[in-house]
């Protein structure tokens, strides 16, 4: 199954996807990820747009994602988690004659997308994403190691819901029209949204 999750910034596309892609086995690829660990090369060109929470310029992000799509582990299928986040990059994907099954919509309100944002926090050392205000962080886990994405902070967290309404919004439409793209409720708690996520799947 060719998959892509869709949502603004804190809805949980990465949790969903980390949560679903061993059941349907196949690759969870993240844009974001993707963009993280180019930004630590000492020239890179993410940086700075990452940290003001733009978005990188098309030709870098499609040239980053299609070599990673090229792999072969997703020959039989992938779960494409922030991209395509511009109509220019899901030209891309149909000018590679990559056929989308499935795009599964997160919608949540944007208070509670803001209240996930400024409580997210990564363990640096197994990459395990928790969060201080909407879960219990589990026992055994070193809470005062834990680190703050730095795009998470409030001014940032505030222009990446704007970017998203401007330019990734759009696209809803765009996959709707193909008939087959997906609303989820994504405001309940994490197992019930997985849940839901696997339903609209069922008949992709
Ligand atoms: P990226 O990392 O993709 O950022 P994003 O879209 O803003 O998405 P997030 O990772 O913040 O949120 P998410 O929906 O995955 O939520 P999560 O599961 O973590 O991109 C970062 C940057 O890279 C961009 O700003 C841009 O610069 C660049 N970039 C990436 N793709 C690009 C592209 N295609 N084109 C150009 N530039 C690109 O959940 C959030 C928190 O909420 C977590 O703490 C989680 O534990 C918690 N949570 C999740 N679900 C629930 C729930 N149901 N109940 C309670 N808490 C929950």
């Amino acid at each position: 199954m060719k998959l892509l999750m869709f949502g603004p910034p804190g809805a949980g596309k990465g949790s969903v996807s980390a949560r679903i892609h061993g059941k349907l086995d196949i690759p969870h690829i993240a844009a974001g990820d993707i963009v993280r660990e180019e930004s630590k090369k000492a020239d890179s060109k993410v940086k700075p747009y990452m940290e003001k929470g733009e978005l990188v310029p098309d030709e870098l992000i499609m040239e980053l994602v299609g070599e990673r799509l090229s792999r072969d582990d997703c020959k039989d299928g992938f779960i494409l988690d922030g991209f395509p986040r511009t109509i220019k990059q899901a030209e891309f994907l149909e000018q590679k004659g990559i056929q989308i099954d499935r795009v599964v919509n997160l919608e949540v309100d944007e208070e509670e997308l803001v209240r996930r944002l400024s409580g997210r926090r990564m363990d640096p050392d197994t990459g395990e994403i928790y969060n201080i205000n909407t879960m219990e962080i589990p026992e055994g886990v070193d809470k005062g190691k834990l680190v703050q994405r730095p795009d998470d902070k409030p001014d940032v967290i505030r222009n990446r819901i704007g970017v998203y309404k401007k330019q990734t919004q759009p696209l809803i439409e765009h996959y709707r029209g193909k008939g087959v793209l997906r609303d989820v409720d994504a405001n309940p708690a994490l197992p019930e949204v997985v849940e839901n996520v696997l339903a609209v799947l069922k008949d992709a």
